[in-house]
């Protein structure tokens, strides 16, 4: 019986994954010019790390997580991670990283779990880009994070994104936004989804995320977080939407954008497209000053975002990224000589940089040049017995149509240098 992959779960295949490695290579460049290093961290974390980090009222640690209990982990439960910045922060804390420099600006790559509804743009298994920068309260870092990003879109050739722009506030205004939004809230609760009554009194802001159309109609007058931003939150504010002005960044303020997470605070943002459809954001994050001190690290500002990895390679899948990379060079034989010849030719081609391929059983001349044609390689040798006895080697250009005889002596080099490939 065949065996298929799991709802939610997809293979990324040839002649698709050449856009995610466009992605990712314009990413690493993006990331170098910021001046970014890269963080690997495991896939796997104890439970209690998510939990505590992105707060027990959100859908993702309510529903979302795949959590299992391993034999060896006989303290803890252990969760595939449902997002990166719980882990870059663990990771920062545990190895001490602020000791010997406490401004990090660090980036990452990989698969986050999530059990949501699959739909397009929405996957159980998807891939995230994401960046923190740990240590700086600065309101340009904020700004900087969506001067990459603007940046990001430009080199990928992304357009038709918007930035969506909030301030949560701190612990010093927030809980009186909470109270006033609260009150709100009770007064309204009976139009509310069974979801937000449960969980309004513990997390109200949560409610001005939900979906359900009676809970966006009943929370259309909400009172707005922008009105009760103390004065530092508001400068800081300010100091971002002025700089973002000055690099031509437009963006739209979002009162209602809370965020799936609970630990952000001030900025916070999402990028988003119209051509996706119902998920529509492709980048998002925002402020986290109050993390690092939770999961037992010194008070340390941090701030950052990730992509989504799926909904870039859609929002570009319609354009000519999709060629499977060509060969240089088809190496066509014929006869046991040939072969003898060839094989070991291949090789030292390959080890000098030139990518190569061949045929590996005996084939006639023309169903070898067939073959040549459809990997689209760009250049093809043919060596035969009758070219063997003369030394030389018939090398065509597969574009061109050009044909000239090359002497076997030098060959190598002489296709080294042709094909441009570095030595
Ligand atoms: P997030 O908003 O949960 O934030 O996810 C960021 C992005 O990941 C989304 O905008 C979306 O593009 C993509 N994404 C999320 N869930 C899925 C899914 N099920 N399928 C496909 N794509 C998805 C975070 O994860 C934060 N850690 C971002 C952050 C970093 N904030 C501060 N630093």
């Amino acid at each position: 019986m065949k065996i298929t992959s799991i709802k939610g779960f997809a293979d990324i295949l040839p002649g698709e994954v050449e856009i995610w490695q466009f992605i990712e290579e314009k990413a690493r460049e993006v990331f170098g010019v910021y001046n970014f290093s890269e963080i690997r961290i495991p896939i796997v974390e104890k439970t209690e790390l998510f939990s505590r980090s992105l707060g027990e009222t959100t859908d993702i640690v309510e529903k979302e997580m795949y959590t299992f209990t391993d034999q060896d982990a006989k303290e803890s439960r252990l969760t595939l991670r449902p997002e990166g910045t719980a882990g870059v922060v663990r990771a920062y804390v545990e190895s001490e990283m602020y000791q010997v420099e406490p401004v990090r600006k660090l980036f990452y790559s990989g698969p986050m779990f999530r059990r949501e509804r699959p739909q397009k743009g929405r996957q159980r298994q998807f891939y995230q880009i994401g960046a923190e920068v740990l240590g700086r309260a600065d309101a340009l870092v904020d700004a900087e994070l969506l001067l990459l990003l603007s940046d990001f879109f430009r080199r990928i050739g992304l357009e038709g994104v918007t930035l969506e722009l909030n301030s949560l506030g701190c612990v010093q205004c927030r809980p009186a936004y909470r109270e006033k939004l609260l009150a709100f809230l009770r007064e309204r609760a009976d139009r509310l989804c069974e979801n937000c009554r449960r969980r309004m009194e513990r997390n109200p802001l949560r409610v001005l995320d939900c979906k359900e159309p009676s809970c966006i109609e009943a929370t259309r007058d909400a009172p707005s977080i922008l009105d009760y931003l103390c004065e530092a939150c508001r400068e800081h504010f300010n100091i971002v939407q002025e700089l973002l002005r000055q690099s031509d960044v437009a963006y739209k303020l979002n009162p209602r954008m809370v965020r799936g997470l609970d630990y952000y605070c001030r900025t916070t943002f999402e990028w988003t497209s119209t051509q996706l459809g119902a998920q529509n954001a492709v980048a998002a994050g925002g402020r986290y000053d109050g993390l690092v001190a939770d999961l037992g690290g010194p008070p340390t500002p941090g701030v950052g975002f990730a992509m989504g990895m799926e909904r870039l390679v859609l929002l570009l899948s319609m354009r000519e990224l999709r060629q499977a990379p060509r060969p240089a060079l088809f190496l066509v034989w014929v006869g046991d000589a040939g072969r003898a010849w060839a094989f070991p030719t291949a090789h030292r081609l390959r080890l000098r940089g030139v990518s190569v391929e061949m045929e590996g059983e005996r084939k006639s001349l023309k169903s070898q040049m067939r073959r040549a044609d459809k990997l689209r390689a760009r250049n093809v040798i043919i060596v035969g017995d009758e070219e063997l006895g003369k030394g030389i080697a018939v090398l065509r250009d597969m574009d061109s149509k050009e044909q000239r005889e090359l002497r076997l002596e030098g060959l190598e080099d002489e296709l080294v240098r042709r094909l441009e490939a570095p030595a």
